[in-house]
């Protein structure tokens, strides 16, 4: 048996109908083109007799694509087919696509036809569309829920009738993995003409089972598997493009079977579609999403910069992502943060990544991710070797358009802590002077500013201020996502850096040794 699968993309044909993927004229020929890019079999275009749009669409995919075959689908009457070879016969590769459902429970409800007046339609449709196109596809609407007796017998008339691809979809995301495998194991021990024709899986994603679903028909035998990227299709959406392709790679040893995607393409692929439809795919989907090569914890950070064979299982170039990403935050560890440092150009000594680790930690207990512009503020304010005399150790402020702002602030001075509190204009002149009454220090604030380090609701505020100690300028900076604490301790940086030039100066005083008491 080939080994090859088929890809076939109806991302602008099952995906483009779901609610939210709507795409216009332009749109859908860049999103082709792209398509194209990525090397797939077949696109399926559209469906020419839903609309003047979509023909006119499809007219112009199979226009300008050279190297993918362009499906246009049919349903089985004569309008939708003549429609749909209109919109494709200057394709290089043009297909059509027929289908009509062969469940019971669609032919009562829905077609209210019998079994017989199907397959007659079935195989006339065919025969029809085989005389205009070479290429004819058929598919059996709703076939993971239709007899299969029936199945197998309008399977066996169709390709007889010139279907050269046999599509068997599990239209409403109904089968499980082992039933749909067996669906195509029975059509192709029972059908006897099955050799001649390729045999299809189009799955929905309505049980979360579409991939899976796919793979298990391909395991059974067939070989091509419609899908779409980013998985965007009716209700849950169809077989995602992307976590087949990846799957069939990235498990070559087990199922031994290929495409001619370029997974490279991948992402582009996916970005595209996303920036197109405004649909984007969520952080942990597989493959493009966000979180797909993010590693935060620190075990895996750690084991991801040993070797990357030991958290991912292929790698982020092979779909067309730059590199892996180590997020910073709150479970990452003293390695992760050394390395993204030595990226930026900072080689920390063992005690200034302690200090560095130390402020991440704190700063990552309130923030989700840490970035790299944050790395860069916390070099700045917390690694310094200034002597910490008072160390901010809560803050409780109580603020309103009626209320006079009062601060409660505690400081820690050794082992000691201490409370005090204060009103103040705002928030933080109250909590300033209350600053000023744990520490008996009168400071005069001569310049203040706050910089947002980045965009996002928790931006890291960057606090700057120079406080005027009797006569002399001391500066003080700080990165919090609180400003108020982020000013507080600021302004304890310059404080400490203050009490710690008048220490210096007090030991030079010591040191001086007075005239008089030399002795001979
Ligand atoms: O889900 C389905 O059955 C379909 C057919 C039209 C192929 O999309
Ligand atoms: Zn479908």
């Amino acid at each position: 048996m080939e080994d090859r699968v088929f890809i076939f993309d109806t991302t602008l044909r099952d995906g483009e109908q779901s609610p939210g993927c709507s795409m216009n004229f332009e749109e859908k020929i860049r999103m082709a083109r792209q398509i194209q890019l990525l090397c797939v079999d077949v696109i399926e275009a559209g469906f020419p007799i839903s609309s003047v749009g979509d023909f006119e669409s499809v007219r112009l995919i199979a226009e300008k694509i050279k190297t993918c075959t362009v499906a246009a689908l049919a349903r089985a009457v004569k309008p939708d087919i003549d429609r749909a070879w209109e919109a494709i016969r200057e394709a290089a590769k043009p297909r059509i696509h027929i289908f009509i459902a062969t469940s019971d429970l669609h032919l009562k409800y829905k077609l209210k036809k019998s079994r017989e007046q199907v397959l007659k339609d079935a195989v006339w449709a065919v025969q029809y569309a085989k005389s205009l196109c070479d290429d004819v596809e058929f598919s059996c609407e709703d076939a993971s829920r239709s007899d299969i007796n029936y199945l197998c017998e309008i399977v066996e008339a169709t390709i007889k009738a010139g279907a050269a691809i046999i599509n068997l979809p599990d239209t409403v995301g109904y089968a499980i993995p082992d039933e749909y495998g067996a669906m195509f194991r029975m059509i192709r021990e029972r059908v006897p003409n099955i050799g001649s024709a390729v045999l299809s899986s189009h799955c929905h994603n309505d049980l979360g089972l579409a991939v899976a679903n796919s793979i298990a028909a391909i395991q059974n035998g067939a070989r091509q598997i419609e899908c779409t990227i980013n998985g965007i299709g009716e209700r849950a959406g169809n077989a995602s493009l992307e976590e087949i392709v990846m799957a069939i790679k990235t498990r070559h040893e087990k199922l031994g079977l290929k495409t001619n995607v370029d997974a490279e393409e991948i992402y582009k692929s996916s970005k595209l579609l996303s920036s197109l439809t405004g649909m984007m795919v969520q952080r942990n989907k597989a493959i493009v999403g966000a979180n797909a090569f993010a590693h935060e914890a620190g075990i895996h950070q750690d084991g991801m910069l040993k070797s990357p064979l030991t958290y991912e299982i292929m790698t982020p170039q092979s779909v067309g992502i730059k590199h892996s990403m180590l997020v910073l935050g709150k479970h990452s560890g003293r390695h992760a943060l050394k390395q993204r440092y030595a990226e930026l150009g900072y080689q920390l000594t063992d005690e200034e990544l302690q200090h560095a680790y130390q402020l991440f930690c704190s700063i990552a207990d309130q923030k989700k991710e840490i970035f790299d512009e944050d790395l860069e503020t916390i070099l700045e304010s917390g690694v310094s070797s200034i002597e910490e005399v008072y160390h901010l150790a809560n803050l409780q402020i109580t603020s309103g358009t009626n209320l006079r702002p009062t601060a409660t602030i505690e400081l820690k001075q050794g082992d000691q802590l201490l409370i005090d509190s204060a009103t103040g204009d705002g928030p933080v002149d109250a909590a300033y002077k209350a600053v000023e009454r744990i520490t008996g220090v009168v400071g005069k604030l001569t310049e203040y500013s706050i910089k947002s380090v980045h965009s996002g609701h928790d931006a890291i505020g960057e606090v700057f201020v120079r406080v005027d100690f009797n006569g002399l300028l001391f500066n003080g900076r700080a990165a919090s996502t609180d400003i108020i604490s982020g000013s507080v301790s600021a302004y304890i940086e310059a404080l400490n850096r203050a009490l710690a030039s008048k220490k210096r100066k007090e030991e030079q005083q010591k040191k001086i040794v007075p005239t008089d008491s030399v002795t001979a």
